[in-house]
Parts: C-alpha cells; structure tokens; sequence
C-alpha cells in the first residue's frame, strides 16, 4: 500500500483507470470503515484500486471546536486501511485541497431540509464540494459511502446525477454490535452509562420497523413508538430529530402508503450526538 500527500503526486499516476474504487473518510478509521474497504475491494477485483481518503474537511464543519477536536489517528488508520486491502491512501493537507483563495461552492437545495441538514447548516454543501474535489483528485470509477450517513448518500447520488459526474456511487450497509447500535468514531466519547443505553435507538427504529410490518404506516404514531422507548431510559436524552422521510426525496411524509420509506434520528447522549436509520418497507 502507498501513503500519498500531495495531490500532484497522485494525479502523476497516470490516466482514468478503468476500475479506482475510493474510499472517502475523515479519518479515525474502524470496523465500520473496515467494511467500506472491503466492499470497495470487491468492487475493484484483483485487478482494480482501491484508494482511501483521510481528509478531515473543514468546510463542513459547522462548530470550530469539533474541527479543532476530530481524532487523528494516522498511524492506526495505514494498519486498518492495508489489512483490508487498501492500495492507495490519499491524506492531504487542507492546503493541499483548497486554495487560500478559494471561491467556488457548491448548494444543495432541496435534500438538505431536512434531517441533519436542518440542524447543520452548510454542512452537506461543504461534503459535496470536498467529495466532488476527492473524485476529480482520483479520477476514480466507484465511491462507497455508509448508509449509517443516509442523507450523505442520498445527495451524493444527487451530486452525480446534477453535475453529470462519471462515477457510480454504491452505499454500504450500516455495521452495528450485536447489541445493535451502529458503530460510529462517536460512539468512544459516550460516557459508560450513556453507551450501556445508547442501542436504545436501534431498538426503538426495530420497534417501529416491526409496527410497520405489521401494518401501522402513520408516521406520527411510528415516531411517537420510538419516543416513548427513548423516554424509558434512566435518564434524559435530546432528540435533534427523528422524522420518517421519503427514501429518495427526504420529504417529510405523514404515511408511508405507496412509499418507500427511511426512518431517522438524530439523538443526543450528553453531548455526544449520534444518528441512525433504518428503512422501513424497501431494502435500503
Ligand atoms: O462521511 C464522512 O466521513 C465525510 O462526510 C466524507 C464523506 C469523508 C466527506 O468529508
């Protein structure tokens, strides 16, 4: 495997390949990322790359200390990116990615209402500039993005459709422990009574899930199961927002009848914020 810094290095290595599976991360890699890689290794075959990006993009932070607090942890990240069978790791420098004077942007408008782009504004448009950057950097044919991030996902397959761009975008399925919880760089910060009940929100998403199947499609009533498992807990815990969306436009819906449907949350445990996501009637 080859450490890479500099972008024009990377754009050395020659032409468009024919299959260049990236991997883009932030860094503080585990088993979640783990899984990525492989999938992208099976993307890429034997014969293909599989590059991973480490990039920690400011651009889509919208609070300066978790910037100035997001876990760097290079050495572990080469070791956990070569054992799953990385080629290539592209860790920039943010000099590297963007120009003092840096001016274009890019605005997403509709997808990013709702969910986590209520509450972070700028951010997704600051995940869409970078990734676009990271796909022109690589010139890769394939990226795989975690569905735990479904929102990311849904306007990064907006960002290719909009902006005509040349690489298919595969989502990979959100790993969780067994208890259930999705695994998450966050999930190290909860305190231990906090990650003891943080697979509550799982919990409560199967429970709505299970409702669902069973034939409850009222999105109120899904969402009110769900708060009342989380109000359970021995103590208090913030729902930034837990919504039942439609799968591909991440309008709000009132039913799920005749719909495909994600239900969403984004819950606070202390101060550690941790989302999650499960479809409900469609294989995600
Ligand atoms: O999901 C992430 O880690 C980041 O948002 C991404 C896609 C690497 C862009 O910085």
């Amino acid at each position: 495997m080859i450490l890479i810094k500099e972008t024009e290095n990377f754009l050395a290595l020659g032409p468009p390949r024919e299959k260049c599976v990236l991997v883009p991360t932030m860094g503080a890699l585990h088993a979640g990322h783990a899984s990525l890689i492989r999938k992208a290794r099976s993307i890429a075959g034997p014969q293909g790359e599989v590059v991973v990006s480490i990039f920690v993009n400011p651009t889509q932070f919208d609070r300066k200390e978790d910037l100035e607090h997001y876990p760097k942890t290079l050495t572990e990240d080469l070791e956990l990116c070569e054992s799953n069978g990385a080629d290539y790791v592209f860790a920039p420098t943010t000099s590297e990615i963007y120009s003092h004077d840096h001016s274009i942007s890019i605005a997403e408008k509709s997808l990013t209402k709702n969910l986590c782009g209520a509450t972070r504004p700028g951010h997704f448009d600051g995940v869409c500039l970078v990734c676009m950057k990271l796909f022109q950097i690589s010139r890769a044919s394939d990226a795989v993005f975690g569905k735990k991030d479904y929102q990311q996902l849904a306007i990064i397959r907006r960002l290719v459709r909009d902006l005509n761009l040349h690489i298919r975008i595969h989502g990979a399925e959100t790993v969780r422990e067994d208890s259930g919880l999705a695994l998450s760089s966050r999930n190290q910060n909860l305190s231990p009574a906090h990650r003891l009940y943080a697979p509550a929100i799982f919990q409560g998403l199967n429970m709505a899930r299970q409702e669902h199947a069973y034939g409850l499609t009222d999105t109120t009533l899904l969402c009110a199961l769900v708060r009342q498992h989380l109000s359970n807990l021995p103590f208090e815990v913030k729902i930034d927002y837990l919504d039942v969306v439609d799968a591909v436009s991440l309008e709000k819906l009132d039913s799920t009848e005749g719909k495909q449907a994600i239900m969403a949350t984004a819950v606070f445990f202390g101060s550690v914020r941790l989302i999650d996501n499960l479809s409900l009637n469609f294989q995600g």
